[in-house]
C-alpha cells in the first residue's frame, strides 16, 4: 500500500482533473477547494478515531462527488482505484434515476453498507457544506437543507463520534438561518 501522500496526491489530482473547471456553488472557488476541505476534515477525524482507514477515507473524501458532478463512470473508478473505492464513491452519489427527493435516504442506505469511513465522508461533506447560506436562498430551501443535515446525523449514528459531535454543532449555528 502506498503511504498516505502519495495517496492524497494521485487521487486529488485525478479529482481536479475530472472537475476541471467547476466551481464551488455561488462562488469563484475552484471545486478543488470543497474537496480538500472534505479531506482536511477526514484528517482530523483519523486523530481522533481509533483503527480509522485514513486511505480508503481520504479517497472517498476526494472523489465523492466525481460520479455525481461530473462525466466520470463508476467503472473508471473501479479501474483506476479499485473495487471498493467505486463502491464506497457509489453510494455517496444521489442516483438520478430517482427522484430528488429519495436520492438521499437512498444514497445513506447505500453507505450503510460500506466501511465506517463512508459515513464519515458523508458527514464530512456536509459540516463542510453547513456554512452561511446564499443569499438567493429562500426560508424554506434553508429549511430543507437543515432538514437533510438532521436526516444525515441520524441516519449515520455510529459512524463516527468526532464527525457526528461537529455536525451538530454545525446544525446548531445554522438553525439560525432558518428561523
Ligand atoms: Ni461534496
Amino acid at each position: 500500500m502506498a503511504d498516505i501522500q502519495t495517496i492524497y496526491q494521485e487521487t486529488i489530482k485525478f479529482a481536479a482533473e475530472k472537475h476541471g473547471a467547476q466551481k464551488v456553488k455561488g462562488s469563484k472557488i475552484p471545486y478543488v477547494v470543497h474537496l480538500s476541505n472534505v479531506a482536511m476534515e477526514i484528517f482530523m477525524a483519523a486523530r481522533k478515531t481509533h483503527g480509522f482507514d485514513l486511505g480508503y477515507a481520504l479517497q472517498l473524501a476526494l472523489l465523492h462527488d466525481t460520479i455525481e458532478d461530473t462525466q466520470t463512470t463508476r467503472q473508471e473508478i473501479e479501474m483506476v482505484f479499485g473495487k471498493d473505492i467505486a463502491e464506497g464513491v457509489w453510494a455517496l452519489t444521489g442516483d438520478p434515476k430517482l427522484l430528488k427527493e429519495y436520492r438521499l435516504s437512498d444514497s445513506l442506505a447505500k453507505i450503510r453498507k460500506c466501511p465506517r469511513e463512508a459515513g464519515a465522508v458523508k458527514l464530512a461533506d456536509r459540516i463542510t457544506n453547513l456554512q452561511a447560506p446564499p443569499k438567493s436562498w429562500s426560508k424554506s430551501h434553508i429549511k430543507d437543507y437543515l432538514y437533510d443535515a438532521q436526516q444525515i446525523l441520524k441516519v449515520l449514528h455510529g459512524a463516527n463520534e468526532y464527525l457526528e459531535k461537529r455536525l451538530q454543532q454545525k446544525i446548531d449555528e445554522y438553525s439560525k438561518y432558518s428561523g
